[in-house]
């Protein structure tokens, strides 16, 4: 695999290597690895770190309690052995028995060191007459009471205590020191059973970290089949499966299930219009056929009946026509694929040209038009798309009328919206269709439908060109007593 990535031309050519990290990536966004991880941790880290303490805190009182013991021991042999005058003569048997008692109690050494910084004695007999000048023996000539040091290493503790006379003034150092071996080996015993003790409870909260991690999550598990079998599944027959064991999950569910009647309602909305428009398609080519069979069978027509034919047929065919340029401008205007630019224009000015053009057919029937400017506006519109969406509105209002009936338009506005109102005294919208005039197809009065021509396609595209305005379109009415049709546009079209 090679990816070349832009300018920088970032080149991946080891897939495995990629396909690897892609997965672990996975594998880290896992809930399940995640919630694993945290008991393990919580579970496995105080137990380390206690241990740890532990074995330090012992480590350094047994330490603290070994240089105390010997310097306790030093301290009480310093004094006996300047009585005995032991750093002029280092005969002396008894001082040297317990010096060297006090060697082997320990298991270390002991050096004495006179006021030149010479060894005078030495428990293992091999430094005596050479100078020693550390700096713990330095500081106990300076004035020290007494210095200690633990070589973790080499595995001892030493003390270094003054040899003083009566009035405390030094006159030598006594260097002992003492093993820690068995500190040692006490820790590492120590640490040994607290290994087995970590490693017991780190079994255990593996054990109860994946089980934890398993049943914490099952009611997910139950979400993943539950949408898992709705994929599957034909929507229309999908069963609601809730999961309540925790609230989110039901309200993932409720969630998903409204997202489902969504869908199951743009489904059905979907089958309705394919069957609407095959219907409707159908009318018109069933007509002429009609039309046409009823020439072709009979012998010797007339011209005048074949140029009525003629003529019916030209109108179906123009009914045709309408149907497909409708649905067609009603799939642009819904996919936004027909330009739409809105420009500042006078709301007067296209509402007197499109009262201009329903006036005819108003006037035909002794309908009167009123149009009131109650405002000026102006607002940032596509002009033949929205005098289009408004005509057939008022077209509406028109042929929806009781003869000699009423039209009102208004012109109006706040500080947001231009606001254009439609009233007539028509027929009215029976309660139950309000809410369907606007889907495409529908015709609300049957009886009075197949009086009054139309499609059902003229408010679906009034609808969408006011949508695509940001607008909005309210109806109200009351059956028999008429209709008033609210259109808002905002003055300012935002992007
Ligand atoms: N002002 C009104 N008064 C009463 N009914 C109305 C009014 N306006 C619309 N309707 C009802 O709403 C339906 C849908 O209107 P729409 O404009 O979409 O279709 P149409 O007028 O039947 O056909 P088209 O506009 O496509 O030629 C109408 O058939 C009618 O039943
Ligand atoms: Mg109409």
């Amino acid at each position: 695999m090679c990816i070349q990535s832009g300018a920088w031309g970032i080149i991946l050519k080891d897939e495995s290597l990629f396909g690897k990290l892609l997965k672990r990536s996975v594998v880290f966004k896992s809930l399940k690895f995640r919630i694993f991880i945290i008991v393990l941790l919580v579970g496995v880290i105080p137990v380390s770190v206690m241990r740890s303490l532990l074995l330090r805190s012992y480590e350094s009182r047994a330490v603290n309690q070994r240089i105390t013991d010997i310097t306790n021991q030093c301290n009480i042999l310093c004094g006996r052995l300047f009585e005995a005058g032991f750093l002029d003569d280092t005969s002396d048997e008894l001082i040297n028995d317990e010096l060297s008692l006090l060697s082997n109690l320990y298991d270390g050494r002991v050096l004495i060191i006179d006021d030149d910084f010479r060894i005078i004695k030495d428990t293992y007999e091999m430094s005596a007459g050479r100078t020693m000048v550390s700096k713990e023996v330095v500081a106990i000539f300076n004035g020290s009471s007494n210095m200690d040091r633990y070589d973790d290493e080499n595995g001892y503790v030493e003390v270094t205590v003054p040899v003083t006379d009566a009035s405390g003034t030094v006159h030598g150092a006594m260097v002992a020191s003492g093993s820690t071996d068995y500190i040692r080996t006490n820790r590492d015993n120590l640490n040994h059973r607290a290994w087995i003790v970590e490693i017991t409870v780190g079994i255990f909260v593996l054990v109860i970290a994946y089980a934890l991690s398993s049943t914490l999550l099952l009611p997910f598990d139950k979400v993943k089949r539950a949408i898992g079998s709705a994929k599957e599944g034909y929507i229309a027959e999908l069963k609601r499966v809730d999961v309540p064991d925790y609230t989110e999950t039901g309200e993932i569910m409720d969630a998903f299930y409204q997202m489902l009647d969504q869908v199951r309602e743009a489904d059905e909305a979907r089958e309705e219009f394919v069957a609407n428009v095959s219907h409707e398609l159908k009318t018109p080519l069933a007509s002429m056929k009609v039309l046409s069979d009823s020439i072709r069978n009979e012998e010797n027509v007339p011209v005048e009946m074949y140029r009525e034919f003629m003529n019916d047929i030209a109108d179906e065919v123009d009914r045709e026509n309408q149907i497909i340029t409708d649905l067609l401008k009603i799939v642009r205007l819904e996919k936004k694929t027909e330009k739409f630019e809105p420009e500042p224009a006078d709301l007067d000015v296209l509402l007197s040209e499109t009262v201009k053009m329903v006036e005819p057919l108003a006037k035909k029937r002794g309908i009167g038009l009123t149009y009131e400017k109650l405002q000026d506006v102006t607002a940032d519109v596509d002009s033949l798309k929205l005098s289009q969406a408004l005509l057939n509105i008022v077209e509406n209002a028109v042929k929806y009328n009781k003869d000699f009936g009423w039209v009102k338009l208004t012109l109006d506005k706040d500080i947001q919206f231009a606001i254009i109102t439609v009233s007539d005294s028509g027929i009215g919208i029976p309660e139950d269709s309000v809410a369907r005039i606007f889907d495409r197809f529908y015709r609300a009065d049957k009886s009075h439908s197949n009086e009054i021509t139309g499609n059902g396609l003229g408010l679906a595209i009034s609808r969408s060109t006011i949508l695509l305005h940001k607008g909005s379109v309210r109806v109200e009415s009351k059956e028999g007593e008429g209709s008033t049709f609210t259109v808002r546009i905002p003055l300012i079209y935002e992007r």
